[in-house]
């Protein structure tokens, strides 16, 4: 018989569908990516088809199982990650009722004022640990609810981008945890639905799918998937995690002391914590980590490295990012007075506002290309200092190290901005795979090859180099941060009027 010694991590992401393998000592052996697109009907909506997921995600699977040379036998099991908050509708026969609306859409703006009117504002972040935010899977239910009573009446199942993936590989319909506390339905304490929140929004327990630890298996893979991907029917998936708290995973940032900080398209703080702790006024996110008995703390902020995306697709669009950014080294702290508000998709963390917009402020004839490309990078640095001065503020205790990680991590520059903005060291790790590692590590665990997540981590993620502030930038930043500070409050009024 075939030793089973390989573990799988399946991420769909908003951009694509991606298939990992790592050994049991953690080696990544392969990867295979299928892309995904994305539509935009109309002004604040994100939609996508979860056929189009399972077709790109069944596609990436054969591709790697055909390109590493690794066989299904040799799979020991597998995890699951995603995109956190979209919702998949599905009707008694599991068939898809409308396309998915993800983490980005921005419709729920009126759904959320119902929901704080429903269960009580503080109520609201007493038992689920947060704010309603437009992100969010239960406003989209709501709004399903207020505008496609057709599509309403029909629907006998919710479950999350990951889980459709799930439902398709094993046949059942289940969730994990960290996921499941992105929806605004989940007891954050009890790590399980909150019968108050569903009733006081009228929605059915029953559509729930069951919860699961991010390590605990859901099902296993069905013989006829097993024939469509070259997977082995039977094989075991675990719960996985969404994709923050599986990318905390993959790269160690499982314990209180070490904060994730993330440039992907988002921007993310992410914090570790022992126990369930709720920002008070919600403006944090508070969720339940990928591995038991844990929980974390997240800024979320929502255009990061993508603001440097849209810049560059827009202003320079022949550059690459290495050629743009070169000239914005020898431009001072502060850009020269120039300031960049990164709000390109309304905000979440610190202003929960689908209306926020983004812009340059402060432009004169003396600023180059380089003032605004530096000032870009700045602005989204000091987007994510409002986050972690949140994380530092709910009195979580000392942060020993920051993990800094995604695809705006690659440049020097913009590392050294964010040390400089932060005040803070900031390390790089050995892992990039982001949450499709962690999922696979999660299954690892799952199976027994490593005895919890922590030692997982501890075992196979190294710190590869440290980012040390300069002082006298530290300085400069310290006195450019409370000016960006004023930019939304001076400018809130006149965005909701825009909008
Ligand atoms: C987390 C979040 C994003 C999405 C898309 O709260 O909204 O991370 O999961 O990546």
């Amino acid at each position: 018989m075939t030793k089973k010694t390989y573990f799988l991590g399946l991420d769909i992401s908003t951009t694509g569908a991606k298939a990992l393998l790592i050994d049991a000592v953690g080696a990544v052996v392969g990867t295979a990516n299928t892309a995904i697109s994305l539509q935009t009907p109309h002004p604040l909506w994100s939609e996508q088809d979860p056929e189009e997921w399972w077709q790109a995600m069944q596609r990436s699977i054969r591709t790697l199982l055909e390109t590493s040379g690794i066989s299904g036998e040799s799979i020991a099991a597998i995890g699951l990650t995603g995109q956190m908050h979209g919702l998949v509708m599905l009707d008694r026969d599991g068939k898809v009722l409308r396309p998915a609306m993800l983490w980005n859409d921005q419709r729920t703006a009126a759904e959320c004022d119902l929901i704080r009117e429903k269960v009580g504002k503080e109520r609201l972040i007493q038992i689920t640990g947060n704010d309603a935010l437009t992100g969010f899977t239960a406003p989209k239910i709501l709004w399903v609810q207020r505008n496609e009573p057709a599509v309403y009446a029909r629907c006998e199942q919710v479950l999350l981008p990951k889980d459709y993936i799930r439902f398709r590989l094993t046949d059942t319909y289940a969730t994990d945890k960290a996921g499941a506390a992105g929806t605004l339905l989940m007891d954050v304490r009890q790590r399980d639905w909150s019968d108050e929140v569903l009733s006081a929004l009228e929605i059915s327990r029953s559509w729930m799918p069951k919860t699961f630890e991010g390590t605990a298996i859901t099902g296993s893979i069905t013989t006829e998937i097993a024939t469509q991907t070259g997977l082995v029917a039977g094989t075991p998936v675990v719960g996985g995690g969404g994709d923050q708290a599986a990318g905390a995973v993959g790269v160690g940032a499982v314990e209180p002391g070490i904060v994730g900080l993330v440039l992907g398209t988002s921007g993310v703080v992410f914090a570790s914590t022992g126990e369930p702790f709720i920002e008070k006024n919600g403006l944090l996110h508070a969720f339940c980590h990928a591995l038991p008995d844990a929980w974390h703390l997240m800024g979320v902020m929502l255009s990061a490295a993508g603001s440097l995306q849209w810049y560059r697709d827009t202003l320079a669009p022949k550059m690459n990012f290495d050629d743009l950014l070169k000239p914005a080294e020898a431009i001072s702290p502060g850009a020269g007075g120039l300031f960049f508000l990164p709000y390109l998709t309304g905000e979440r963390t610190p202003h929960p506002d689908p209306y926020a917009r983004g812009g340059f402020i402060g432009l004169t004839r003396s600023h180059t290309q380089a003032h605004m490309t530096r000032a870009v990078l700045e602005g989204v640095a000091f987007g994510l200092r409002d986050g972690l001065e949140l994380v530092k503020g709910a009195g979580l205790g000392e942060i020993r190290q920051i993990r800094v990680s995604g695809g705006g991590a690659k440049s020097p520059l913009w590392r050294q901005i964010l040390a400089d903005v932060l005040d803070a060291e900031l390390v790089t790790v050995n892992t990039t795979e982001g949450g499709a590692f962690g999922a696979a590590l999660l299954a690892a665990v799952g199976l027994g090859n490593w005895p919890d997540v922590p030692t997982a981590c501890a075992e196979t993620i190294q710190v590869l180099d440290t980012t040390i502030p300069n002082l006298e930038a530290v300085k400069e930043y310290a006195a450019v941060y409370p000016l960006y500070r004023e930019l939304y409050p001076a400018l809130k009024g006149f965005f909701k009027n825009l909008s």
